[in-house]
């Protein structure tokens, strides 16, 4: 079948690109519709190009960007061009991350806060996505001056897909984004990782806003949709605690290349993959 050849518009912590072969032959042979709750920059959307999802995540910026991406590729193209034509520095950075920035305050969702979000991504330290406790983007200038923050091609693409295809967005919590899953449904949960070292500390991990409860209630909710039929697979890192959440089912272990981390020595690991299907 010939694919779109769609890619993540976004750098994101946890993308899934280099893990692509990896993870392609564990999808089921058949499955229905196809939920990913925590999509982040969507690289196993776009490579499996399911004709029936629902996609979904906490982080409004991000779901504005699917929905512009949806209805206004073209001014997000337009936006993202102009911004390109200024040759970048320090002070022209900060000047878009504080537009940017009035855009989350003022809680407006519009093309230009998408278009926004793509260009800082290329622009910002490490394509890293992080706010501040008042919820403002607070990653500091890459010093990147010049280079094309979109390409054209891909967006126009993913917004065929988003408009062919039967694609909900949503953004809620990933429990609610479950709620409507029924047997033969196929969901895929990347959620924010467990901390790789074993002193890490839980409560830093509460900042980004993804605890121990809220991995304990996804290893519930995995066990739920399990139990009602559903095929059920999850990243996370390959550490213990993952291994003890989810010890009645298939883990599979996988070497990764860390895309974002400060330091050089880290960017290499184990992640595990879970799965309720042979
Ligand atoms: C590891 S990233 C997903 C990476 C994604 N697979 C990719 O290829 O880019 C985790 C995502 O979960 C989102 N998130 C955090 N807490 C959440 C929650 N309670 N419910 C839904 N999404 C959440 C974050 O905003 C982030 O985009």
């Amino acid at each position: 079948m010939l694919t779109r050849g769609m890619s993540p518009v976004l750098k994101w912590a946890g993308g899934k690109t280099q893990l692509l072969e990896a993870l392609k032959p564990k999808v089921p042979q058949a499955y229905n519709r196809y939920f990913e709750p925590f999509i982040g920059a969507g690289a196993f959307l776009l490579s499996l190009e399911p004709k029936s999802a629902i996609i979904n995540d906490t982080n409004e910026q991000l779901i504005n960007l699917y929905k512009q991406i949806k209805h206004s590729p073209s001014e997000i193209i337009s936006i993202v061009n102009s911004l390109d034509e200024v040759a970048c520095d320090k002070e022209y950075y900060y000047k878009n991350r504080e537009l940017y920035n009035h855009k989350i305050a003022s809680k407006v969702l519009d093309p230009e806060c998408a278009a926004l979000m793509i260009w800082i991504n290329k622009h910002c330290f490490n394509g890293l996505y992080r706010v501040n406790s008042k919820g403002l983007f607070n990653v500091p200038y890459n010093n990147k001056v010049t280079g094309k923050s979109l390409d054209k091609d891909n967006v126009e693409a993913i917004s065929g897909y988003l408009n062919d295809q039967d694609v909900t967005i949503l953004c809620s919590d990933f429990e609610q984004a479950c709620e409507d899953v029924v047997s033969g449904d196929f969901v895929y949960f990347d959620s924010p990782y467990v901390p790789e070292s074993d002193s890490a500390d839980f409560t830093d991990y509460t900042k980004t806003g993804f605890s121990y409860e809220d991995h304990e209630r996804l290893a519930n909710l995995f066990r739920r949709l399990d139990k009602l039929g559903a095929y059920v697979m999850l990243s996370n890192n390959d550490v213990p605690l993952v291994r003890d959440l989810y010890k009645e089912y298939k883990i599979e272990s996988l070497d990764v290349k860390r895309l974002i981390n400060r330091n050089a020595a880290k960017r290499s690991g184990k992640e595990v993959l879970i799965t309720n299907y042979q």
